[in-house]
């Protein structure tokens, strides 16, 4: 029996990464999955290995940093399966300049898919997840959210905007039975560590982070997925509004 038998999930950005390996470890619970994702061939994979686990996989690639692609991502979700259980608001895009680098064309477009798009999304399910009383809404944050950075200060002020939101909407949404909470990842290596870095600065990031874990290793996406899993499940069912680092016991963070 799995921890999400009869569930249904709505994962964006579930092509690779984080999101990819969410999907796959909440089918293997038991929940079927809506997959959202810009990058229609590996996202095309995914469903496939998601079918290949005996769950139902729907597609989609809607652009979730728009307020008709979040509209048409739970629609798709609705028509296939009449319901909506768990949104994973996990679609995101890094950025890597300084204050004084970053400009205006960057700031929005990274603020357009890190924090608008939750928002677009988490309205376009609120009605029907308040109309049955019932529903996990799971934002993906990052350390960056709750420390600041150096070199990714658009990135950072997206994800705080993040966590804010989490809270805000658990607390509005919390009287109808829906449970709102953000993950915090520190360093996962994914393909968006590598993104815009060279395979040094890769090695330089993957080394630092880990140096400044307790743990004194990196992340890798299945230690998201399992925390991710437990905010789906009815074992997390009395924590709201909460945001979890899983980043190895970052030390400057503690
Ligand atoms: N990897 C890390 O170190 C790390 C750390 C902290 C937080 N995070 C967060 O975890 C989440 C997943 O990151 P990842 O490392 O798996 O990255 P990734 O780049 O591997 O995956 C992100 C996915 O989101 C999709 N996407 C981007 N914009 C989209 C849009 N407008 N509509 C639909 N899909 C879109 C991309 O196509 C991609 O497949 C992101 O929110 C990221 O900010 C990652």
């Amino acid at each position: 029996m799995g921890r999400l038998n009869d569930k249904v999930a709505v994962i964006t950005g579930s092509a690779r990464g984080i999101g990819k390996e969410i999907a796959l470890y909440m089918a293997r619970e038991g929940a079927d999955i809506v997959l959202d994702d810009l990058n229609a061939g590996e996202l095309e994979d995914t469903c496939r290995e998601i079918k290949d686990l005996g769950r139902r996989a729907v597609l989609s690639n809607a652009d979730i940093s728009t307020r008709a692609g979040a509209a048409a991502l739970i629609r798709t979700a609705l028509d296939a399966f009449d319901k909506v259980d768990i949104l994973v608001n996990n679609a995101g895009v890094p950025s890597r300049s300084t204050l004084m680098n970053v400009t205006e064309e960057e700031w929005d477009s990274v603020h357009r898919v890190d924090l608008k798009g939750v928002f677009l999304c988490t309205q376009a399910v609120a009605t029907h997840m308040m109309e049955k009383k019932s529903g996990k809404i799971i934002n993906i944050s990052s350390t960056t959210g709750l420390n600041g950075t150096t070199g990714a200060i658009a990135y950072a002020a997206a994800k705080a905007g993040v966590n804010q939101f989490t809270q805000s909407s658990a607390k509005e949404l919390g009287p109808y039975g829906i449970n709102v909470n953000a993950i915090a990842p520190g360093r996962v290596i994914t393909e968006m560590t590598r993104m815009g870095r060279n395979p040094q600065e890769v090695e330089i990031a993957i080394a630092s982070r880990a140096a400044a874990a307790a743990l004194k290793r990196t992340g890798i996406p299945r230690d998201i997925a399992n925390l991710a899993v437990f905010l789906a499940s009815d074992e997390s069912s009395f924590i709201s509004g909460q945001i979890i680092a899983c980043d190895g016991g970052r030390m400057d963070r503690m």
